[in-house]
């Protein structure tokens, strides 16, 4: 049975004092109390078991991914569709390989949550944290190629222009900044343009199809459109709940949603133009597919629901596992659908059915742990997404286990370890192995890059180290 934790603990710090003031995301103490709740409850469960048991759900082979330590709070298309990163509660960033199915890399630089993500030119992306930072990534670099600082509370919200030449950020300490990038994907330097006018946290962003114009919404209910031309057109309105996340369709229509369940429509003059009630509590995200044809949104206790953007209706209702959701984006191409759950897998499925997608990958990948009887293959379903066994399986995010038992710590060649792994004096056997797991990576490797989870179980942790000393002897 793998257990992961969540460091910082959620609800995180900010998520707290959030909910001192009331603020949006997570609008109750009672209702944060149910997604943790939810999340203790379904890793105790043997998920493992119960996922083989149903196709398409079967681990990373199949529609999820699963690697984060914590919820998963963003998530991004990302390398012309080829990939998706996420980002997670336990303060990690994953990029996640399509086809095949696996982790190329985990990246460590934020303090804390990591609320968003936002893909750039140049296979580059942006992650905006908790702690207030932006960090822009690129390529297979496993550092930060800069680090924007600026905002004074955490970022909920990235967007970038359709041009390309502006990365916009949304901050709690109520401002919004505009970041000048180059074609590259890199940040220019220069000073950004700060936008002010909301009277609290920002929590949603998104331009406008011809990028004229840049839409924000915030816990103060206001929905503003700032103009970004040289005479700037500053139009603003108020709806009458906190506004967690908002998207623009491709005409210029405003959608929001908000901390009391509804969806709103507003038109490109901000008047009001529809609402849908999907009832069930905050909502805490939302994402056009790239058509401008569907909505999908989701809350803390509403399903992932897809709405028909033109006729503001619901076409359909994606029923878990993993709710509450707390991330939903669209691919590329528009053909598929990624969310981020409490649970934290990553999901796939298909935008037009509300079914998982990405079955295909089964067999596009040879599965180490399908059809093998032993109980340590099925603990190391946990594992594959990021560690090859045999000696060329150098892709993934972890260094390959081959040879693992006897091997001194942060040894296997040409692996990027983190610092913090170089410095351990540890061999591992299969104690150690087994310890790690007992105790968590975070407690027993501090500062390594490996997502926490530990192994409740100690004949799970058994039958791990038997099996993988028999797979991995080199
Ligand atoms: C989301 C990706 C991910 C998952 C899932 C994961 N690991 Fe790791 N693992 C890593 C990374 C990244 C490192 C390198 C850590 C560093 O450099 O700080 C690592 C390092 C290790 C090491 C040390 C290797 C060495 O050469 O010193 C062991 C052992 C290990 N992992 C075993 C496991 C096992 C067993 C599981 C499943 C129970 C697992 N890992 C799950 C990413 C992952």
């Amino acid at each position: 049975m793998i257990r992961r934790r969540t460091p910082p603990a959620s609800p995180s710090r900010y998520a707290s004092r959030a909910i001192a003031r009331g603020v949006a995301v997570l609008a109750s103490s009672a209702l944060i109390a149910a997604a943790t709740g939810a999340v203790a409850q379904k890793i105790d469960t043997p998920s493992a078991d119960r996922r083989a048991d149903t196709p398409g759900l079967t681990g990373i082979t199949s529609g999820s991914f699963n690697g984060h330590g914590g919820p998963v709070r963003a998530v991004a298309s990302h390398d012309g569709g080829r990939a998706v990163v996420t980002g997670g509660f336990d303060s990690a960033i994953i990029v996640w390989n399509l086809t095949p199915a696996f982790a190329r890399q985990v990246l460590r630089h934020h303090d804390s949550t990591v609320n968003a993500i936002a893909a750039l030119p140049g296979n580059c992306f942006a992650s905006g944290g908790e702690d207030a930072r932006i960090a822009v990534w690129c390529g297979s670099d496993d550092q930060p190629s800069r680090v924007l600082n600026g905002h004074t509370a955490p970022i909920a919200a990235l967007a970038v222009s359709p041009d390309k030449t502006i990365l916009a950020s949304a901050s709690w300490d109520h401002t919004i900044r505009l970041w000048p990038l180059d074609v590259t994907g890199s940040v220019t330097a220069g000073a950004p343009r700060i936008i002010e006018g909301h009277k609290g946290p920002v929590n949603g962003l998104a331009f406008t199809a011809d990028g004229s114009a840049l839409v924000s919404a915030g816990y103060d209910g206001q929905v503003r459109l700032t103009g970004l031309s040289a005479r700037a057109v500053v139009l603003n309105t108020k709806v009458d709940a906190p506004v967690n996340a908002v998207a623009v369709s491709l005409s210029g229509e405003v959608v929001t949603a908000g901390a009391d369940g509804f969806v709103r429509f507003l038109t490109a003059a901000l008047e009001p133009a529809g609402a849908v009630d999907l009832g069930k509590g905050p909502l805490t995200t939302i994402a056009l597919s790239p058509d401008g044809t569907r909505l999908a949104t989701a809350g803390m206790r509403t399903a992932v629901t897809l709405i028909d953007a033109k006729a503001r209706s619901v076409s359909a209702e994606i029923l878990g596992p993993g709710l509450p959701v707390w991330s939903v984006a669209f691919s590329a191409d528009g053909r598929e659908l990624y969310t981020g759950g409490a649970d934290r897998a990553v999901r796939r499925w298909d935008p037009a059915t509300g079914r998982p997608a990405g079955v295909d990958i089964a067999t596009a990948v040879e599965d180490v742990t399908a059809n093998d009887p032993h109980p340590g293959a099925r603990v190391f379903r946990a594992c594959k997404a990021c560690h090859g066994l045999d000696a060329a399986d150098t892709n993934r995010a972890g260094p390959t286990l081959h040879g693992i038992m006897g091997r001194r710590i942060a040894t296997q060649p040409g692996y990027a370890y983190s610092d913090a792994l170089k410095r351990m004096d540890i061999d591992w056997t299969a104690d150690t192995v087994a310890r790690l797991f007992e105790v968590g990576p975070n407690a027993f490797l501090p500062g390594t890059k490996m997502p926490e989870q530990t192994i409740t179980n100690p004949e799970d942790r058994k039958a791990l180290v038997e099996w993988l000393a028999s797979k991995t002897v080199p």
